[in-house]
Parts: structure tokens; sequence; C-alpha cells
């Protein structure tokens, strides 16, 4: 037995090894670390447990059977982040180069299984040269199995993807089915189609960096939500966002105790809008003012500036934040900034994780740009998203809520449990600079002084109607509250909606406008 078990732990220390020690040398090189050390990092110490170190590949094509591959280029297993159970993947680059074989696949599959069932997050490590090139069939099945177990656990547990080296082909799209990509810069690339693929079909030149590096994805195509120095820094912020979320979708996320006073009042609020209606000011200020220690945790910080997504807490409890930002584009809505909303307030909503609006809207942007790209169909996405969604839902219009953009915010008709208004509020078809062009148009052109008396009519729109108190008066706005005492109040709104039940009729499944 003492043979048999000396045999066993050196076979597992070889195994630990995974490439050996020059590969591990080289991937240390290039500034990343292995998958070993990664898990190790991202669990809490010494919770990692090992599933189907022993496994092997089981092919036989071009001399693959002399072909070491220990663990077949994949670390899986179980652990705990602040003590809460997930399942982990980690592909290992020093071992055939990460790719993706049958039984890597199945190893993946396995832990993917075992989180559905056990209902925790998964968090896969994605480090790999793509489809094993010697198994062909096998590891696109392999793919296949995968993308489907995504898909079937989507909305039931939270699913996060690192990206921390290549991920090309179709091994992309794993990680597009889950909830969060993180990528790191300089040593992550996610693409369909390779620089040298590019080149011959299309002749263009691009480096792997530039084609799909961390900024590119997270601040042009928006297929990434997170962007960090180094890898370290990628997995504290898993870490951090993995305590926002619940453990499955019948569970609410973690509440954690706050020192900050729920009744604090905050005088900064009453003075952060500028008076001239066209100045911008930074939203996040607001959302840190409000927010529990003043911490924003935000989504998608790269991409479509114009609408700031994001978690706070509000006495310990997760808030998902959708708020226009007047700073970048007005915060006027656009197609990418409509994709970003509706996808948050999807996982939000898929989360148990209750949803505050902060409006400031001025409208759609225009353009022939936005109309030829589909603005009708990715902004409907942002009025399915709110509609559909059964968590509670308050809104507060701080500045501009003009026409459709108004509703796409989350107006009460769309399901806002409470709708509170700023008295600085303007709610109105269009901006009033808009609306009087129109209405008072011969008003203003029959006039001896066309400047002046647009202006006034500007004026007379505004007070008229672009106020918040026509709207309260319909109850379509709850009520319309100082601003500094902003932060008690949605303490006092989530918590008499935290027993809101709403069920939509049943259906196979709705059809969002994708
Ligand atoms: C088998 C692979 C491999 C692969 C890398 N390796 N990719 N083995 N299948 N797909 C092996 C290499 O032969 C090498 O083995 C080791 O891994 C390390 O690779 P290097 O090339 O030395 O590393 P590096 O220079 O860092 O280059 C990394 C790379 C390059 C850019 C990822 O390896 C590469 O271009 N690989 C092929 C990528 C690719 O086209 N994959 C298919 C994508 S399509 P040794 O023994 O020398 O250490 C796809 C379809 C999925 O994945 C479809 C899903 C539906």
């Amino acid at each position: 037995m003492k043979e048999k078990i000396e045999k066993l732990l050196e076979t597992k220390e070889k195994i630990k090894l995974g490439g050996g020690e020059k590969r591990i040398e080289k991937q240390h090189s290039k500034g990343k670390l292995t998958a070993r050390e990664r898990i190790n990092l991202l669990l809490d110490e010494g919770s990692f447990v090992e599933i189907d170190a022993f496994v092997k590949h089981r092919c036989t094509n071009f001399g693959m059977e002399k072909t070491e591959a220990p663990g077949d280029g994949v670390v899986t297993g179980y652990g705990t982040v602040n003590g809460r159970l997930i399942f982990v993947y980690a592909q290992d680059f020093t071992v055939l180069g990460g790719s993706l074989g049958e039984m890597h696949a199945a190893k993946i599959s396995k832990v993917q299984d075992m989180a559905l069932k056990m209902g925790v997050p998964i968090v896969g490590i994605n480090d790999s040269g793509g489809a094993r090139i010697q198994e062909g069939v096998d590891a696109l099945s392999g793919y296949g199995n995968i993308f489907y177990r995504n898909t079937i656990s989507s909305g039931v547990i939270p699913q996060i993807t690192a990206i921390m080296g290549p991920c090309a082909g179709g091994a992309v799209y794993s990680p597009a089915l889950t909830d969060f990509i993180f990528m790191v810069e300089n040593t992550s690339q996610m693409f369909i189609t390779g620089p040298q693929v590019i080149k011959t079909v299309t002749g263009e030149d691009v480096s792997q960096e530039e084609l799909g590096g961390a900024k590119t994805h997270n601040t042009i195509s928006g297929v990434a939500h997170f962007m960090d120095k180094t890898e370290e820094e990628a997995i504290e912020r898993i870490k951090i966002l993995l305590s926002y979320l619940p453990s499955n979708n019948l569970e609410v996320p973690p509440i954690y105790e706050t020192e900050d006073e729920i009744n604090r009042v905050e005088e900064r609020l009453n003075e952060i809008v500028p008076t001239n209606p066209n100045k911008p000011y930074d939203m996040k200020e607001i959302i840190k003012l409000i927010a529990d220690e003043g911490e924003l945790f935000e989504i998608q910080s790269y991409y479509a500036q114009n609408i700031i997504t994001g978690y706070i807490r509000l006495n310990g409890k997760t808030i998902g934040v959708v708020a226009n930002q007047p700073s970048v584009l007005a915060g006027c809505l656009d197609i990418n900034a409509s994709d970003k909303a509706a996808r948050f307030i999807r996982t939000c909503d898929a989360f148990n994780i209750p949803l505050l609006n902060l409006v400031d809207v001025p409208g759609f942007l225009p353009g022939t740009d936005q109309e030829y790209g589909g603005i009708i169909r990715h902004g409907a996405k942002m009025l399915y998203a709110y509609s559909e969604a059964t968590v509670p839902k308050v809104t507060v219009i701080i500045r501009k809520a003009y026409g459709g953009a108004y509703i796409a915010m989350c107006n009460k008709e769309l399901g806002a449990d409470q709708v509170f208004a700023w008295p600085s509020a303007e709610i109105a078809v269009m901006g009033p600079d808009g609306a009087a062009n129109i209405i008072f148009k011969h008003d203003i052109k029959e006039s001896e002084d066309p400047i002046q008396t647009r202006q006034e009519k500007i004026e007379e729109y505004r007070n008229t109607v672009a106020n918040p108190y026509i709207a309260a008066e319909r109850g379509y706005v709850d009520d319309v509250i100082v601003p500094s005492t902003t932060r008690p109040r949605l303490i006092s709104a989530f918590n008499m909606l935290e027993s809101k039940r709403e069920t939509n009729p049943s259906k196979k499944h709705g059809n969002l406008p994708v």
C-alpha cells in the first residue's frame, strides 16, 4: 500500500507540472500565469479540489498516442470564493497549447453539469490554441457540448469567463454565451478569424491585439465587459463581481453589512445638476453619492459610455444601476447603449437583482448611421428588457426625460414600481428647443424679433410642460423629491419592494428583437 500511495502522489505531482518547467517558464515570460496559479489566486486558500486530473485523450492520429498530455490541457474542479462554492476550469496552455479535444471538452462539460446541478457559479479561464487539430470532429463535438451547456445554464447560474491567452475561431462562442467576459491587456485575444486569414481574404493588415485584444473588445465591439492590466487584477475583479451576484436564479445576492448611514442626506445632490439644461455633469458622482460607501462596480465601463451600467449596494443589498451619462453624447441612447443596457437589465432580472434607473436623456441619437444600423431594433431591446423584468424597478428622473427615451429608461408604464423625480426633471415629448420650433413656428416666423420670440417660446414651453409636476399630478411620477434625500428614499422604496412577486404569462420564451 505504501508503495502504491507513493506512486499515486508522484503521479499527481507530475500532472500538476502540466507541460513541464520549460513551458511554464515560457508562459511566465509572456506575463501569463499557469492554469493552477490562476485557480489558486481565484479560490480561497486551500479550497481547490481537482476533478479528473487523470483524464487522458484517446486520439491516435498523427502519432498522438505517444503524446503525453497531463490533464489533457485543462484543470477542472471546485472551491470557494469568500466562502461560497463555485466550479472552475482553466485551460493549461503548457499542455498542447491548451487545445481542446474530446476529453478536454468532456472535463469542462462535467464541471458545467455539476455547477448547474449544485446551483453555483462557474468561472472558466480560457488560454487555448482552439480546436485540437489532430482530433478533428471530436474536438468540434466537444465545443458543441460546451456551447449547449452554456446556453442551458444561462439565467440559472452566473457564468463568468476570463480570457487569458488566445481564444480563436468558434472557441469564442463559449465566452460569448456566458454572462461576463474579462480580458487582460496585451495577453488575451478573441477573434473568429485571425490576422493571417483576414490578410488572405480581404488584404487587410491588422495585428492580433488590434483585431481582438482587450481594448478592442472593451471599447469597440462590446464583446467583453472588463479590461485589466494584469491577470492578478482581473482575478481580483472576478471575486468582487461574484460578491454582487447570487449563486443561482432562485437565490438573492449576499447581503453585506454596511457602516454607511441609511438616512444619509447628501447636500451636494441639491446642487449637482447645472441650471443650464445644456450643461453636462458626471452622473457617476450622483451614483456614488447615493451608494453604500460610495462604491460603484461598473460593467462595460469603456463601452457605450453614454449609458452607465453597474452594481451598487443600498443598505448592503445589491442593486443594478442603469443611468444616462450626460457628459457623453449628452446622454443620448444609441445602438450600443441600448444593447449594453438591455443585456444588463436581463442579467439583473435573471439573478433577482433590483433595478435603479437614473434618467437624464434627451432622446435617441439622430442620424443615418443609427437608423441604418437598426436603432429601432436595438432600442426595442431596452423596452422589452424593462417590460419583462419582474424584479423591483425604481426610476429617478434627474433632468431630461424626453420622448421615447423617457419610456425606454423605464417609466411607470414599463413597470417601474416607483418613479421619483427631482424638481429639475423635464418630462416632455421632446426638448423645449425642438418643441418650440414646431408648435410656435408661425409665432416665431411672424415676429419682429424671431430670435427673441423663439427664446421666449422655449421658456414658455419649459415652464408649462417640461417639469415634473404635470406627470406627478397624473400619477406617472409617485413623488417629487428633494435630491439630497435620494438615498433614504431609495432604500425605503427597495425595502418596501422586497416582497414584490410578479409573474409574466407562461410561454415557451419571448421573442426579444435580437
Ligand atoms: C493542436 C496546438 C494547437 C491546436 C497550439 N497547439 N494550437 N495543438 N491544436 N489548435 C500546440 C502547438 O503545436 C505547440 O505545441 C503548443 O501548442 C504551443 O503553441 P505555439 O504555437 O508554440 O505557441 P504560440 O507561439 O504562443 O502561438 C499560439 C497560437 C498558435 C497563436 C495559439 O499556436 C496557433 O496559431 N495555433 C492554432 C490556432 C488555430 O488556428 N486554432 C484553430 C482555431 S479554429 P508544441 O509541441 O510545439 O509545444 C477553432 C474552431 C473551433 O478552434 C470551432 C468550434 C465550433
